[in-house]
């Protein structure tokens, strides 16, 4: 089973997106395995987003995600990384379809309500992951409806 890492930005929090946000997610059937609440450091906050450090919007995204607090999740389910980010939209709010996060919740590149990790950078998301939770911090479990979300038992 494949798991990725989602957090709601601070501007999803203030804006009290977040129970939304885990209800799609649950309500998708993907099983969440880990969840803080909490506020990113600089140190963090460069790390995360070390791949922009070179970009102009840099200074401003370090600044945005350590404005509030986040709300940082770890989903696991089949294909969890591609279907996340489906659910997520695009990048920028404008260009996002209605029914995705984005989409819905967002009409600015630099409030775009939530991360989750890209599925085109191979191993995203168990660096993210990492960066944010213990392994101690991951809980594993079923949830009792797995045998009507999936067709196989080894998914
Ligand atoms: P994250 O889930 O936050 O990583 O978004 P993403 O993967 O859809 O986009 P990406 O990693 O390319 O960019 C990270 C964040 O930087 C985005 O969520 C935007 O808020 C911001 N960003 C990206 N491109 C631009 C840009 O051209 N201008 C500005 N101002 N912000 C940008
Ligand atoms: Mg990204």
């Amino acid at each position: 089973d494949e798991r990725t890492f989602v957090m709601v930005k601070p501007d999803g929090v203030q804006r009290g997106l977040v129970g939304d946000v885990v209800s799609r997610f649950e309500e998708r059937g993907l099983k969440l395995v880990a969840g803080k609440f909490m506020q990113i450091d600089q140190d963090l906050a460069h790390e995360h987003y070390g791949e922009h450090e070179d970009k102009p919007f840099f200074d401003d995204l370090v600044d945005f995600i350590t404005s509030g607090p986040v709300f940082a999740m770890v989903w696991q389910g089949a294909d969890a990384t591609r279907q996340v980010r489906s659910m997520v939209g695009e990048t920028d709010p404008a260009e996002s379809a209605p029914g995705t996060i984005r989409g819905d919740y967002g009409l600015d590149l630099g409030r775009n309500v939530i991360h989750a990790s890209d599925h085109e950078d191979e191993g995203a998301n168990e660096r993210e992951i990492a960066l944010f939770f213990d392994d101690d911090e991951l809980v594993d479990y079923e949830r009792v409806d797995e045998t009507w979300l999936y067709e196989e038992e080894d998914h």
